[in-house]
């Protein structure tokens, strides 16, 4: 399956803030991954939520969730619009695109060093994630699918958690809140249960203004502002909780 990127999907090529000027160095969606460890935490998730049902990660990216909850007997897949791209692009892409992610961060001081002690350790730490992902994706690559978040091929009910990290609300300059709502709806027909999605503030660690829009127009859902255990964005320690 191909797709084609357009405007929506290619996020942070503008350079309208200190840190968007490296990013602006990237052509195309940045394809960095995150640790599963930070996962857990980002979405409050133990081992009862991950039990009993399929859990599935949206925008993925390189994160190492998919492969290290696989290894511990969950089952989880993975979808990115980029996964229709060979092990060894993604790689070089992962690594090219956190040599920019880590010369921006060393140019603002808008982060919270806790998860990460400092740069160097978030470069190891995301970049053993990338290694993790990269070594599944070659040796199980049906665990990870193409697609774009606003057309999910899985039937509806399909996963007990939808999770969604790290592309909606914090690039709301550059997605539009059609893109935010449609993807929203999206995750939630494939979900039986509930999605999850983290962070909502953009930069600077103001809350994105769609996050009130959203809960506004969805109907018949419960959806929830709940507080987790990881801000490394200053003000990123919420993540949204939208049960069916
Ligand atoms: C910043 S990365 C976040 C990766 C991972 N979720 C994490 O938190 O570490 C954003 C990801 O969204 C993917 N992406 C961008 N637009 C998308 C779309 N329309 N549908 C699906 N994935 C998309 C990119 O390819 C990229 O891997």
């Amino acid at each position: 399956m191909e797709f084609k990127l357009n405007e929506t999907n290619i996020i942070l090529t503008k350079k309208n803030t200190e840190l968007n000027h490296h990013f602006g160095k990237i052509k195309g969606p940045i394809f960095i991954g995150r640790t599963w460890k930070e996962y857990l935490k980002m979405f409050n998730l133990n081992s009862d939520d991950m039990v009993g049902g399929k859990l599935l990660d949206c925008a993925a990216g390189a994160s190492s969730f998919t492969a290290e909850m696989s290894k511990r007997g969950y089952d989880v897949k993975a979808v990115d619009i980029l996964y229709n791209e060979e092990a060894d692009v993604l790689c070089d892409k992962c690594y090219e695109h956190m040599e920019v992610l880590v010369d921006g961060l060393e140019s603002v001081d808008h982060f919270v060093w806790s998860f990460f002690s400092d740069l160097h350790d978030l470069k190891e730490q995301r970049n053993h994630a990338c290694s993790e992902f990269i070594q599944d994706y070659r040796n199980h690559r049906k665990r990870y699918i193409a697609a774009d978040l606003t057309h999910l091929p899985f039937e509806d009910n399909s996963f007990k958690i939808v999770l969604c990290s790290h592309l909606l609300f914090i690039y709301d300059h550059r997605l539009d809140y059609e893109f935010h709502l449609k993807s929203i709806k999206e995750m939630l027909r494939v979900s039986s249960s509930e999605l999850r999605i983290y962070p909502l503030v953009k930069n600077r660690g103001m809350k994105s203004e769609f996050v009130k829009r959203i809960i506004n127009d969805l109907h018949d859902v419960d959806a929830d502002i709940v507080k987790v255990d990881y801000e490394f964005r200053k003000g990123g320690n919420e993540m949204i909780k939208i049960r069916k």
